[in-house]
């Protein structure tokens, strides 16, 4: 972690820190409470009971010197204002879930859509939240003027430059981190056949992390994909992956897991030592997705497991050093991607469809209370 971040995390938690002590019972469905006026009544009456009764303090403030977010959504930030005081409430750092993404930033070719990402920005800088970018390389949701073009090497190497240096340029010094490439091996450590890699082969992740360093040098530039917790032949490929793009001195600065776990799986309880052999190299890790899928109806012994798999991830996090922070992806079950995805399965989130707390909440905030 470099001193600015912590510097920059250490006023964002002054500033969570009040909200947080301010925040009603759950802080689910409340309106954003002021910074002020309930931290003055605790203050004026210490013995009162809504002392004990007090709830949480925000995930954000838990973390200490890591970030903790999530993933935003629109039109929920504009329509849902129970949704808009949790974001703000809870966490320090935001994700756009979809609104940074090609397909949705420039669905036609030249001409670029900012609106959503821009008030996904301003909402995180009016909460004092890290923007992790994402993302600015992938094989999904790209738009079909690009993906049914007949584009040659030489076109779409330029297509992608272009869209590296203008998404980043828009956001430059807004965004702390970018996943510049995102999904690029398929589970067996295989390269993923997408656009980028049969068209320009391996070379295209060194290049585009090369734009992306000179787009704005002081983003943190990320590799990102889910099942590379566990050590296996996906993680393996990354890592080398990353050895070679350091020994060639392709600027990289961090790691990205996305950690999108299902109750069907065991948790990869190597998770933590995997990390780390990534933090070996001097990289950030992050744990950039996180949320935790299960059969529906979930019965109480899944919301059960479900918190042993969020704290045992928010404990792998906490054990390695240069892990900077953990992101869920989304917070209420309300809205969560996993229903439209995953036939069966949901209720992947900390808060559930009635932004009510769950055990998982619970867990985390336990884990995160009892860091080192
Ligand atoms: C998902 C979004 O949550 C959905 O709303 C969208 O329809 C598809 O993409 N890995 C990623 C994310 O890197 O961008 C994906 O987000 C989830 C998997």
């Amino acid at each position: 972690m470099t001193a600015v971040f912590l510097n920059r995390a250490r006023v964002l938690i002054a500033i969570v820190g009040l909200t947080a002590l301010a925040a009603v019972s759950g802080g689910c469905g409340s309106s954003a409470p002021t910074a002020t006026a309930p931290v003055a009544s605790i203050a004026a009456s210490p013995a009162s009971p809504s002392i004990t009764a007090a709830p949480a303090p925000a995930l954000a403030v838990l973390a200490g010197d890591r970030y903790f977010g999530t993933a935003l959504e629109l039109p929920h930030l504009d329509r849902d204002q129970a949704y808009a005081a949790l974001a703000a409430e809870q966490f320090s750092q935001a994700t756009a879930e979809n609104a940074m993404k090609w397909q949705v930033v420039e669905p036609t070719r030249g001409q670029f859509s900012w609106s959503g990402a821009d008030e996904i920005v301003a909402f995180a800088e009016a909460n004092n939240q890290l923007v992790r970018g994402h993302t600015l390389v992938w094989h999904n949701q790209l738009p079909g003027w690009l993906t049914a073009g007949s584009f040659s090497s030489a076109e779409l190497k330029s297509i992608l430059k272009d869209h590296i240096t203008t998404e980043m340029s828009r956001y430059k010094g807004k965004v702390y981190a970018w996943d510049v490439v995102n999904e690029a091996f398929d589970d067996d450590g295989t390269w993923r056949e997408s656009i980028w890699y049969e068209n320009l082969g391996e070379e295209y992740i060194a290049d585009a992390l090369t734009w992306a360093h000179e787009a704005d040098p002081t983003a943190k530039l990320y590799l990102n994909d889910y099942d590379i917790e566990a050590i296996g032949p996906k993680s393996d490929a990354w890592y080398n992956l990353v050895k070679s793009l350091q020994a060639a001195g392709v600027p990289i600065d961090g790691m990205g897991f996305q950690g999108h776990f299902d109750l069907q799986y065991p948790f990869p309880t190597d998770m933590a030592q995997n990390m780390q052999r990534f933090a070996d190299l001097g990289l950030e890790v992050a744990i950039t997705e996180l949320d935790v899928r299960v059969n529906t109806p979930a019965t109480a012994a899944d919301l059960a497991t479900q918190a042993d798999y969020y704290e045992q991830a928010v404990q792998a996090c906490l054990a390695v050093r240069t892990c900077v922070g953990i992101t869920v992806w989304g917070f209420t079950d309300k809205y969560s991607w996993v229903p439209f995805t995953f036939r069966g399965e949901g209720e992947a989130c900390l808060w559930d469809e009635n932004m009510a707390s769950k055990p998982a909440l619970t867990a985390v905030q336990a884990a995160l209370a009892a860091k080192p």
